[in-house]
């Protein structure tokens, strides 16, 4: 079976004395590994105290990006390599604010996922389509788009163990949260070209989010769609009491 997976995003939020005082107010009260595995993706300046803070706690921890290759002459780029030496476990690749703003194609994001798991770092996957896309009802063909660019010459056994994110742009920090039922059936056109494009074994691994608005109030009734593994949240995992109600939303 497949364990949930809650992750914040902080996105550009947090300097490491604010990650210290997170870790230590959360750490403690965070779920049992087995039950649901808590993540915190942070900015790259902020992994270092973070992965310090939470160490010998349940709390994995996460990059928001990095780049395709492991070193050489690639300013403020960030490397697989040294994420793995430093003991981060996740990394987000195509998140829709890169792929916007710092126009990042498929084929980018595809080099970064090759380059996470030679490094042993699990690529957090995002995918999801604009409010346009939406509107002409083109979201499923946009997204499996998405995935399968992205996932080009992955193997199945890298593809079991990766963690994608479902995140259509609309909902993103607009408090305008997709339905369950459209977050699942989503999830579920997801997992069904991960059957298509590897096998039933690899889709039934796959983990794979929700994100966009989503909060205390309505992670239980996303969490309960059986194609939905978990969340990727940015608002709502910057404060510790907002966060812990995310994580324990079997209590
Ligand atoms: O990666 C997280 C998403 O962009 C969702 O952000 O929870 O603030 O809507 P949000």
């Amino acid at each position: 079976m497949r364990t949930p997976i809650i992750a914040g995003n902080w996105k550009l939020h947090m300097n490491p004395e604010q990650t210290v005082e997170f870790v230590n107010a959360v750490k403690s009260k965070l779920p049992d590994a087995s039950k649901v595995e808590s993540a915190i993706c942070a900015p790259a300046v902020d992994l270092d105290a973070l992965r310090k803070a939470a160490e010998g706690s349940n709390l994995h921890i996460g990059a928001e990006n990095a780049y395709f290759e492991v070193e050489g002459a690639f300013t403020g780029e960030t490397s697989p390599k040294v994420l793995n030496e430093m003991g981060i476990h996740y990394c987000i690749i195509g998140h829709s604010e890169r792929r916007g703003y710092f126009h990042e194609t498929d084929e980018d994001i595809n080099k970064k996922a090759k380059a996470l798991f030679a490094n042993n770092v699990t690529p957090i996957l995002c995918c999801g389509e604009s409010l346009e896309t939406r509107e002409a009802n083109k979201q499923e063909e946009w997204v499996v788009g998405q995935i399968k660019a992205d996932l080009e010459g992955l193997t199945a056994e890298q593809v079991s163990s990766l963690v994608i994110a479902y995140e259509p742009i609309w909902a993103i920090g607009t408090g305008k949260t997709a339905t369950a039922d459209q977050a699942e059936e989503m999830c579920k056109t997801i997992r069904e070209t991960i059957k298509d494009l590897y096998d039933e074994e690899t889709a039934e691994n796959v983990r794979i989010q929700y994100g966009g608005s989503v909060k205390p109030a309505n992670v239980k009734e996303i969490m309960a769609k059986p194609n939905i593994d978990g969340g990727l949240i940015g608002g709502a995992a910057l404060d510790p009491e907002s966060y812990l109600a995310l994580v324990n939303y079997q209590d």
